[in-house]
């Protein structure tokens, strides 16, 4: 059990429920969303991750139904997802839009189970949607979260996290790595995760809210290309390997390649493939430095790989834009900051800066006059912090 934050949008979920429902007031529960602080792009090349569950996320009133009806709604969303549970099938549909996300968990719940039950459920956020914190894991681990408390089903939260993911790459078909359904179904207070995903095993580093504020920036730029460049870099790396394989060592994961193995393997490959294989290979030196700096809480060498971080994103990767671009180096300018890199997928969205205690709202003008001037566009900011993990809420 989580405690209640007794919030207007949790008070909103239940008398939305109760609107669209009736009934007995519902049972609540909350997933959060994610920053990575490094380690971008590393989770479905076998690399290591170290993502925070931060406090804000989606939360959800949910009830089993006796009749196999799903009826699912958003407070943030015109779309009223209504089938049956029969007719959920093995992959998503358009007409289904955001409700992928939820009918891919119920997919596979219902195989595990066998249930032939239906549910109702009332979602709503406080992070925001489709920018890079990881909303769609949210609402996938909030689902989980909730169906395993009404089905009874005491899964551990691995099982949510793997259920989950398997919603999004089998459901919905994104063939994204564990790294968001790992963060939002495995935070624990006062901790980021490190998640080794080769594995997967993973690990809760302390991570000090008084000695560092993570200040998430909005360059409101939609992620116009997240999915098919996302889907496009997972090939690369996927060709990458192979070539890797073939011409210097045979190595389980893209990542566990060095940069003599890929000099050897060079030849072999065209400089896109090159250029994406080192970001992978750099990055995993920067996530070590950078986890070992957590460690002793150097939030300045941490920040130093946040900053190289995004450097090899940008070039190697080609996953940044002008915007993150510009809204990163802004916030370098401030002497109060110890990195910043963007934040997700990329291609448009967030990035974060970590700064020194206090000084938040001096590093947010400084960035919105910069990157107001430059794009004529006023760019959003929020101060996250590590959230309590998901759970039911308490009444
Ligand atoms: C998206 C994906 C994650 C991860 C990041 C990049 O958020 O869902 O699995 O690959 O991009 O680090």
């Amino acid at each position: 059990m989580i405690e209640n934050p007794r919030s207007p949008l949790l008070h909103a979920i239940g008398e939305r429920f109760l609107a669209e429902f009736g009934g007995e007031p519902p049972r609540m529960f909350f997933a959060p969303g994610r920053i990575n602080l490094v380690g971008a792009h590393l989770d479905y090349s076998g690399g290591d991750v170290l993502p925070m569950a931060v406090d804000r996320g989606i939360y959800a009133a949910a009830r089993l139904r006796s009749d196999g009806r799903i009826r699912l709604v958003s407070l943030d969303q015109k779309l009223v997802v209504e089938l049956e549970s029969k007719d959920v099938g093995m992959r998503t549909r358009p007409e289904l839009g955001w409700g992928g996300y939820p009918l891919g968990v119920w997919h596979g719940f219902q195989q595990r189970t066998g249930t032939t039950n239906g549910f109702e459920m009332v979602i709503g956020a406080d992070l925001p949607m489709a920018s890079g914190l990881s909303s769609s894991a949210a609402i996938e681990v909030v689902t989980a979260i909730a169906l395993d408390a009404l089905l009874g089903t005491r899964l551990e939260r691995q099982q949510i996290a793997l259920l989950a993911h398997r919603a999004e790459t089998g459901f919905v078909g994104v063939r994204c790595g564990i790294m968001d359904q790992f963060a939002s179904a495995l935070g624990r207070p006062g901790h980021v995760l490190l998640v080794h995903c080769a594995g997967p095993r993973w690990e809760h580093v302390p991570f000090d809210p008084k000695a560092c504020e993570v200040l998430v920036m909005d360059t409101r730029k939609p992620r116009s290309l997240s999915k098919t460049g996302f889907n496009e870099r997972v090939a690369q790396c996927a060709t990458a390997h192979e070539l890797l394989r073939m011409h210097a060592r045979d190595l389980p994961h893209l990542a566990m390649y060095s940069m003599a193995d890929l000099e050897q393997a060079s030849e072999a490959m065209d400089e896109v493939l090159f250029l994406r294989a080192r970001h992978v290979i750099t990055e995993m030196d920067r996530i070590r430095t950078g986890a070992a700096a957590l460690r002793r809480h150097d939030y300045r060498e941490l920040g130093r790989q946040l900053d190289a971080s995004h450097r090899s994103t940008a070039t190697d990767y080609a996953v940044s834009c002008d915007e993150l671009d510009v809204i990163t180096d802004a916030a370098r300018s401030h002497e109060a900051v110890f990195g910043a890199r963007l934040t997700g997928a990329g291609f448009g969205g967030c990035a974060i800066a970590l700064v020194k205690p206090g000084a938040s709202s001096a590093v947010a003008r400084v960035v919105a006059e910069q990157f107001t001037a430059r794009f004529g566009v006023v760019p959003g900011f929020d101060l996250l912090r590590v959230g309590t993990g998901p759970g039911e809420i308490a009444r």
